[in-house]
């Protein structure tokens, strides 16, 4: 009998430390795919890879970029139309060398170029969350048909050969854990410089003007090195946090576009730490710029609040000269209820003001027609749900303005409450609806394929003619 109860207890203690040790085991891998969600968040593997009101993670969301329309595939764990057969070292060469599982190069419209600095323990727990948290969703995505020679992928080699670097981060001694972690993740995870730096012929990030401002489609990511005049010198520590938050400083600058949907879904989401240690890496930067066209300080002190319109209303003569009186026409009707006839905003600063306004006061007016055309559109926790209609001709616009109507309004925002020294013509206002300014790329691989095949011909015609010569000396020297 108590041989019986012992083993019995035996058997008990048994089943009760397997259980803990089931626990722990999936204790720890709760742990590491918490710690994958955390990083696709961070990443904003969602932002590209979720079609609106799509299945998230599925796919189907066309990418403009230079080139043509790229198609972000779906990467559920769908075995097949998903990454559901990927293996972790697929995977991880997926996202840091941009090599898909079945050898294929991906286009750089996928940010392997910056993930490649992720550690293998971020990997490994972004590889668990995909096949473990992220529900598979057997759908297939449209395919992704870049014209000639952008269609060749193995063209993409070359590309990585000149520009990927896949390796870690290089050591920096004697900085603190803060900034590491701060640079680990605006270099990685976070990407900024993707949008932020300017590229060049090859569509490669110049690193020698790293986070100085770069076009990216209809929107412009300003230059957000700390230098005081062109870049974010002027602002806090406190300030920067806040703005990756909440996307907006009273004051200085409100995130539309690109800016808002990565705040939207990734930069609030992150912990205060990583807020803070991300400011601290980016104002740490080296500063890029100059003082031109910016002759009354950087784009958050400059314009004032002004208002042409009071002449302008008693007609004919006012404060608005004939020609600029269509785009006060269009201020007045369509942007002074929510923006103020002074331009000044609501005290409680949710319609900002149009002037010391980082769209309306710097040498580049393309956030303003973007303003105009694509309107504003946000949700954080902290700062709630923002919204300003877009004017371009979008299904959900509240009005239509055409080319002409955008650049007079633009001047005239410009000029009364911005920065004057810039002119907006409706050629650059179709650029901004057409979805921003085309690279030169397709047109340089297209002349270099070009120059290729006539030097192939060349080369031809050269060995054709070089064998008929070469043979009769050949054949009468050794007879
Ligand atoms: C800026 C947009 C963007 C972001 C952010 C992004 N991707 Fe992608 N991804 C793409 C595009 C576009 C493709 C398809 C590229 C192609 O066809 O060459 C792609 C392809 C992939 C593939 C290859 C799948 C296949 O077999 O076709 C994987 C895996 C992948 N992404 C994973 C991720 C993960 C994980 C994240 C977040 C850590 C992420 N992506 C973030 C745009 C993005
Ligand atoms: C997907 C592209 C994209 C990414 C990624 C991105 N940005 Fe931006 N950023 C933009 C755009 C576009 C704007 C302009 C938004 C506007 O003014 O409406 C902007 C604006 C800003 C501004 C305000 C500058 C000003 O003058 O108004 C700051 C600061 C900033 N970004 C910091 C960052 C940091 C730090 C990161 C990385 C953690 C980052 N951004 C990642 C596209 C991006
Ligand atoms: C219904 C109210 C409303 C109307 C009408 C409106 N706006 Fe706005 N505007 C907003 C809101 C809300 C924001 C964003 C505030 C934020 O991001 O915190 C904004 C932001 C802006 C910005 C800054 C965007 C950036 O990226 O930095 C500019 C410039 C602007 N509006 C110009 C205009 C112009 C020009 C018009 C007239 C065509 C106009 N707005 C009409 C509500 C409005």
């Amino acid at each position: 009998m108590k041989t019986l109860t012992n083993s019995l207890l035996a058997a008990l203690f048994c089943t009760a430390a397997l259980t803990a040790q089931a626990d722990t085991a999936s204790d720890a891998e709760r742990a590491v795919i918490e710690r994958g969600r955390y990083l696709a968040v961070a990443s904003d593997c969602i932002a590209c890879h979720t079609a609106p009101r799509g299945k998230p993670m599925a796919g189907g969301t066309p990418i403009a970029s230079p080139v043509g329309t790229i198609v972000a595939t779906n990467i559920t764990p769908s075995k097949q139309f998903g990454i559901g057969n990927y293996t972790e070292t697929q995977f991880a060469d997926a996202l840091r060398r941009g090599v898909r599982a079945d050898g294929a190069r991906l286009y750089p419209a996928m940010p392997y170029t910056a993930y490649s600095v992720m550690t293998d323990a971020d990997i490994h727990a972004l590889y668990r969350y995909f096949m473990k948290a992220v529900a598979p969703v057997d759908q297939a995505t449209a395919e992704t048909r870049l014209p000639f020679p952008m269609n060749i992928r193995t063209s993409m080699r070359g590309w990585n050969a000149l520009f990927l670097n896949d390796k870690p981060l290089p050591p920096a001694d004697g900085r603190s854990e803060q900034w590491l972690r701060g640079r680990y993740l605006a270099e990685g995870p976070a990407h900024c410089s993707t949008c932020h730096t300017p590229r060049g012929l090859l569509m490669q990030e110049n690193l020698d003007l790293q986070l100085s401002g770069a076009q990216v489609g209809p929107w412009y990511a300003p230059n957000i090195t700390p230098h005081k005049t062109s870049g974010i010198g002027s602002w806090s520590q406190a300030e920067l946090v806040s703005y990756l938050k909440t996307g907006r400083v009273e004051g200085k600058a409100q995130a539309a576009g690109s800016m808002a949907e990565a705040i939207t879904h990734s930069f609030s989401h992150l912990t205060d730490d990583d807020l803070q240690a991300i400011a601290v890496y980016i104002r740490d930067r080296p500063a890029i710029g100059d003082d031109q066209g910016q002759a009354r300080g950087n784009r958050f002190e400059q314009g004032k609040a002004g208002n042409a319109l009071a002449g302008f209303r008693g007609m004919p003569t006012g404060a608005a000269t004939d020609e600029e009186v269509p785009g006060a026409r269009i201020f007045s009707a369509s942007c002074a209820s929510c923006h103020g006839y002074n331009g000044q905003g609501t005290k409680d600063g949710y319609y900002p003001s149009l002037y010391r306004n980082s769209a309306t006061a710097g040498v580049n007016p393309n956030n303003l027609i973007a303003t105009i055309l694509y309107g504003v559109e946000r949700d954080t926790d902290s700062g709630g749900h923002v919204f300003m209609p877009p004017f371009g001709n979008q299904p959900n616009a509240l009005n239509s303005l055409s080319n002409d109507d955008v650049a007079a309004l633009s001047n005239y925002v410009l000029k009364y409450y911005g920065n004057a020294g810039v002119k907006v013509t409706p050629r650059e206002v179709e650029v901004i609806r057409q979805g921003g300014p085309r690279s030169s790329l397709l047109l340089a691989a297209r002349i270099g394929m070009a120059v290729g095949a006539l030097l192939v011909l060349a080369l031809l015609v050269w060995l054709l003619a070089r064998k008929k010569r070469v043979r009769p000396i050949n054949e009468d020297d050794w007879k």
